[in-house]
């Protein structure tokens, strides 16, 4: 298993490029199955998550194939398999997204039953239960999730009681082809499910409401196929920023989406950054100076987001002063503080709570990547820690930060990969 050897030190400075987003590619390369033409899908991160859509999407007997520009072309007349394996669902939950495409457009579907995962228990039942709504049968057998609908899905109104991203796309993508209207209330509004309707209506849908709590989705009959640009990662762009804060530095992320990110930068603002911005940049400067502590709680977009809120507790763990730092949206996702608490941070947690104690300076130590946001602040706390920390299973950071090495080298910091 490879690790990352990080020596401490330093302000990161410089500047540097956002990779198309994660979390907006997975949905948009399941939607890929709902096309009848073909389609092209361009700014897709080289991620090991997206490797594994695209095997997922191979293992159906769609052909993929990718251009010179990185471009993924995707046909998928050549499809044969309904089923999303175990062996595929297993390495990445996100292979749910599947389940509403090939149902809605091939009438059945047999998906692996995702287990839970580090941070939590992550149920599907928002997806399942919005899809029976549909007129689907679903049931549960040998450890899948057997979908099937007799004819078209029907559009109907689905209220969720919990606000759901990947419960959101899969029940939109699969309204694309319903018979009629589906309206979906208390619909997630991240700015990855604004950008799938966008995919989704360039192909050829008619998805209202995107960015709002109510979706109006009318069903068309095929979808025709064409071209989109996946839109750029907030939460890598996060999280450059967050390494930038907590190394005193002065940070440029370019090639991305100062829109998408209100809630982080107002949060990055309240330790001292001072942040300017234009239409595709974020420039942020601590002017040398120490953090100060911030206090946040998770919640559903526009609200903080859960996946920033391990880098923040990492600029917390050297800030001046204490963070209160609440996570509401998984059960299990404080798993950094033990980790950096082995570096010298002050942490305590109950329940869903961390009060962290800023320290001066944190010191080096072999630490475990438990989950990718995990890892990604166990990095920050490695480039301001003194010494040398190697940070091991780092497969978890190749799920979502395209070549983090090479990136941080840009901004100056000392860090390189090993293999294990
Ligand atoms: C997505 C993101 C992930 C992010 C999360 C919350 C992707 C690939 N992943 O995950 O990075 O941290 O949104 O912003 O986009 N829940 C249920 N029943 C369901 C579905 C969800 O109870 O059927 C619960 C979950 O356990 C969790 C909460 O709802 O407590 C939110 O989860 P959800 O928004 O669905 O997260 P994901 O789509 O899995």
């Amino acid at each position: 298993m490879d690790k990352l050897i990080i020596q401490g030190g330093g302000p990161l400075r410089g500047e540097v490029w956002i990779s198309g987003s994660k979390n907006a590619a997975l949905p948009i390369l399941s939607a890929t199955l709902l096309s009848e033409g073909l389609v092209t899908v361009a700014n897709l991160p080289h991620l090991q998550d997206v490797t594994t859509t695209i095997e997922l999407l191979g293992s159906l007997g769609v052909t993929v194939s990718i251009d010179e520009k990185m471009q993924l072309e995707v046909d998928n007349s050549t499809l044969q398999s309904r089923t999303a394996p175990y062996d595929l669902v297993k390495t990445m939950r996100a292979s749910i997204l599947v389940l509403g495409p090939l149902l809605a457009r091939y009438g059945e579907a047999n998906v692996s039953f995702p287990g839970g995962c580090a941070i939590g228990s992550r149920p599907v039942d928002l997806h399942l239960r919005g899809l029976e709504a549909m007129g689907a049968t679903i049931e549960i057998e040998d450890g899948y999730i057997k979908a099937r609908s007799d004819g078209r899905l029907v559009g109907c109104h689905i209220l969720m009681d919990i606000v759901s991203v990947g419960a959101t796309e899969n029940l939109m993508m699969a309204a694309a082809l319903a018979e009629g209207q589906t309206v979906i209330e208390n619909a997630a509004r991240e700015p990855e499910i604004v950008d799938l309707a966008n995919c989704l209506n360039a192909w050829g849908a008619d998805v209202q409401g995107a960015g709002s709590n109510r979706l109006v989705i009318n069903g068309v009959e095929s979808i025709e196929g064409g071209h989109f640009s996946v839109m750029p990662d907030r939460i890598e762009t996060g999280t450059y920023l967050a390494a930038a804060v907590a190394t005193r530095g002065r940070v440029k992320v370019t090639q991305t989406d100062p829109s998408s990110l209100e809630a982080v930068l107002l949060k990055l603002q309240e330790t001292g950054a001072i942040i300017t911005q234009g239409d595709d940049w974020i420039e942020l400067d601590m002017k040398g100076k120490r953090p100060k502590a911030v206090s946040l709680r998770t919640a559903p977009y526009p609200a903080f987001p859960t996946d920033m809120q391990a880098q923040l507790t990492a600029i917390n763990a050297v800030a001046e002063g204490t963070g209160v730092v609440v996570e509401t949206i998984f059960e299990n996702r404080l798993m950094q503080v033990q980790e950096l608490n082995r570096m010298g941070a002050v942490i305590s947690v109950e329940a869903n709570t961390a009060v962290v104690t800023g320290v001066e300076r944190l010191k080096a130590a072999p630490v475990m990547a438990s989950d990718l946001r995990a890892s990604a602040a166990l990095v920050i706390a490695a480039l301001v820690a003194d010494g040398e920390t190697v940070v091991d299973r780092i497969y978890h950071i190749d799920r979502g930060y395209e070549c983090i090495e090479e990136k941080m080298h840009l901004l100056g910091a000392r860090i390189k990969r090993v293999p294990g």
